[in-house]
């Protein structure tokens, strides 16, 4: 298990574009995946991208699982998309409520493409093709934001929907996510 530092907003390193993965095979990429994992796992986070442990690669990991606390949230499969292609299938977009390990404790309402085809490869240098909405759309929408240097706060159209999250939603316990 290896935990690491994730950066906060306000690091210049959240700000910079990734590299794409050169090399799948690399125990470089292997040992980055088990960190990434286990980092987003021990602070109960949805995603993670490379950049926010100060690595400036094309690598973003995300899941949500089933959770007895929250039986109207939509399960995401685990995913690890290595230099990942967004592009939105439809004009809709929808605003939705977000947070990030890199802006702890906040929490923003965010437009986001409704409908998303996203493509990338897996670990093994497998091509991922994948049609997805709401909220998986969303999640893979903010993961890769991160490869752009783009924080979630910079797409928030009115400032009013910033804030605490145990403010905003007293009494909800949500985690950073
Ligand atoms: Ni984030």
């Amino acid at each position: 298990m290896a935990l690491r530092d994730v950066l906060k907003m306000g690091d210049p390193r959240l700000l910079e574009p990734a590299r794409p993965v050169a090399d799948f095979a690399s125990l470089e990429l292997t040992q980055l995946l088990v960190d990434m994992h286990d980092t987003m796992r021990a602070l109960d986070g949805a995603g993670l991208a490379a950049p926010q442990i100060g690595v400036g690669l094309q690598v973003v990991i995300f899941g949500v699982s089933a959770n007895p606390r929250y039986p109207d949230a939509e399960e995401v499969p685990y995913t690890v998309l290595i230099n990942p292609q967004l592009t939105p299938l439809s004009d809709a977009m929808e605003a939705g409520w977000e947070g990030c390990l890199s802006v702890p404790g906040m929490r923003g309402l965010v437009p986001r493409h409704t409908d998303l085809r996203y493509r990338g490869f897996d670990p093994a240098g497998q091509p991922i093709d994948r049609s997805v909405s709401g909220f998986h759309a969303r999640v893979v929408q903010h993961e890769v934001d991160h490869l752009h240097g783009i924080l979630y706060p910079m797409r928030i159209r009115d400032l009013r929907d910033f804030g605490f999250t145990d403010t905003l939603f007293p009494g909800q316990n949500l985690q950073d996510d």
